[in-house]
């Protein structure tokens, strides 16, 4: 029997409102997920995200698993795999490669969302619009004509073209580098990423206006991206904290590793207090400061001796 998108949305949304952070108090944010169809924006093959034992991520094609590629998609904490080693495979069956864009989580879409706060009628900048998925849900917040969105694959963006203007959204998606940013409409107001970073790109600071939010995913010497929150200070700097842990993709530019030295992370940054660390960005480069007290003396000492 065929199962019922709107029940399976609803039901998702209901798992997501009873998590520890959830919506929080964004009911905005709970009536853009409940009011956009997330079925629309998703082709009809993807794969898993985890391999079978045989290393190969399974394919779920709609036309053959009309319910197991529904469920999947309203599954919270999964991101469909849409493409792999930047389409050179294709989705003709369970395949095995760099996974290059996917349709994020619903999870972590909410948290980062959540994050942002963006207002009506603001402008916003996103970067990696992939399906489109978030970049509905951003538009149906601040309204027609005030989101852009950047792709760096062209497949990539036509297809997220369609399935926007399939629902009447007036969004402005460019197919480019998104780490160049979009002055021409600029400043913004909100500035999301969806990909990561190992270095927050600066023209993305240059065009958020003093006061605006930029939220990105930036990679971490813990195994792990951390999404950090930075307001704009004016004069292309800005500064904040982390706000969460997730895993992202990597923006093409800044795949290759580099030591996290060069990218202002201190030696004394630790997993355990992550939180406590500040983000400065600006012209002379990204700076991650370690702002918890030095411990005394006697009890590092003390645990030094520690057999
Ligand atoms: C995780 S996917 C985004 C998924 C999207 N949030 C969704 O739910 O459909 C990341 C996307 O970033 C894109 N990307 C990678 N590098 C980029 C760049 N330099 N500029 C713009 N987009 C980029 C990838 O092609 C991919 O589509």
């Amino acid at each position: 029997m065929p199962i019922n998108a709107d029940t399976l949305r609803r039901r998702c949304a209901e798992e997501m409102g009873a998590a520890a952070r959830g919506f929080g108090d964004a009911s905005w944010l709970r009536d853009a997920f409940l009011t956009v169809p997330r079925e629309h924006f998703a082709p009809t093959r993807v794969w898993w995200p985890s391999p079978r034992e045989d290393g190969l991520y399974s394919l779920i094609d709609r036309d053959e698993r009309p319910n197991a590629w529904l469920k999947a998609l309203y599954s919270p904490g999964v991101a469909l795999i849409t493409q792999m080693d930047d389409g050179l495979i294709s989705p003709d069956g369970p395949a095995k490669g760099a996974l290059t864009s996917s349709i994020s989580s619903s999870g972590v879409i909410i948290e980062l969302l959540r994050h942002l706060a963006p207002e009506p009628g603001e402008r916003v900048l996103e970067f990696g619009t992939g399906t489109g998925y978030t970049t509905a849900l951003l538009a149906a917040r601040t309204g027609p004509g005030t989101v852009v969105s950047i792709e760096i694959d062209p497949a990539i963006a036509d297809g997220a073209r369609q399935a926007l203007d399939g629902l009447g959204l007036d969004v402005h998606v460019i197919t480019g580098d998104g780490e160049l940013g979009h002055p021409a409409a600029g400043p913004y107001d909100r500035v999301v990423a969806t990909a990561s970073v190992r270095q927050i790109p600066q023209p993305w600071l240059d065009q958020l206006r003093p006061g605006g939010v930029l939220l990105a995913p930036l990679d971490s010497p813990f195994g792990c991206d951390l999404l950090v929150r930075l307001t704009g200070a004016g004069n292309g700097t800005a500064h904040g904290h982390f706000v969460a842990a997730a895993d992202f993709m990597r923006f093409r530019g800044q795949r290759e590793p580099r030591p996290y030295a060069e990218l202002g992370w201190p030696e004394s940054a630790s997993v355990e207090r992550w939180q406590e660390l500040r983000v400065e960005a600006g012209p002379h480069r990204q700076q991650i400061i370690d702002s918890a007290p030095p411990r005394p003396l006697a009890q590092s000492r003390a645990e030094s001796s520690t057999p």
